[in-house]
């Protein structure tokens, strides 16, 4: 697994490593946060895929609403690698994929750019107590991902793994950002490869940001 603190945006964590990795984070923080300005530059609206692997949702997905500009970010190199060269045969102006963790993202993420719908598919599901803390879910993430979303931005979160999916409603009922809602279709577009390798076995939710955040 990709260590997430080369990621963390915290200031303290310079104290905690050595200055040569600390600057060697910086500069790829710097390229990251580059990259994203130069991809989003006349962007004022995006739909972003968390954990978006081999992006064969976000490819799918694309095309299939080509006036959405859309962003695939995933901590794994190799995956993004594949999700590109998806993208590139396609032939897609619309999608794109960068290398990055989640709430590194919605740090380096300019401003003026707003998110309008967020996906995070069959997440890592992390089931023992002591991995709780690598989920994507967390209830500083909500807080991250509500202050960069559109207001009535919406979460999708789909996953095998039932307890996934409660741990994510207990967050979201106690978030004030954020609540769920009945009011939505889920576009069935493709599968993912993980959708696949459960047989398609899943569980679905849709929070909504509340209107007056
Ligand atoms: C189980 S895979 C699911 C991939 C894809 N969504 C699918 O359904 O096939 C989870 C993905 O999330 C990525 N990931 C895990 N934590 C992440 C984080 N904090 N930020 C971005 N990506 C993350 C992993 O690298 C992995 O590719």
């Amino acid at each position: 697994m990709t260590k997430l603190y080369i990621h963390s945006t915290d200031p303290g964590i310079a104290e905690k490593i050595k200055p040569e990795v600390y600057q060697k984070i910086l500069e790829r923080r710097r390229h990251t946060q580059e990259l994203i300005g130069e991809t989003l530059e006349n962007t004022e609206t995006i739909t972003l895929e968390i954990g978006c692997g081999h992006g064969h949702f976000l490819t799918e997905y694309g095309k299939r609403f080509p006036n959405e500009i859309c962003v695939g970010i995933d901590v794994n190199r190799g995956r993004i690698y594949k999700a590109r060269r998806k993208v590139e045969r396609a032939l897609l102006t619309n999608v794109h994929f960068i290398e990055c963790e989640s709430l590194e993202f919605l740090a380096l993420l300019p401003d003026k750019i707003r998110i309008q719908k967020t996906w995070i598919l069959y997440p890592d599901p992390w089931p023992k107590k002591r991995h709780l803390k690598n989920r994507i879910i967390q209830a500083k993430f909500l807080e991250a991902l509500g202050k960069k979303c559109k207001q009535q931005g919406r979460l999708y979160l789909r996953s095998d793994y039932e307890p996934y999916l409660e741990w994510s409603s207990e967050l979201i009922a106690e978030s004030p950002n954020w609540e769920p809602t009945d009011d939505y279709e889920w576009p069935e577009i493709t599968t993912t490869v993980f959708q696949e390798l459960t047989d398609n076995r899943h569980f679905s939710m849709v929070a909504q940001l509340e209107p007056s955040k």
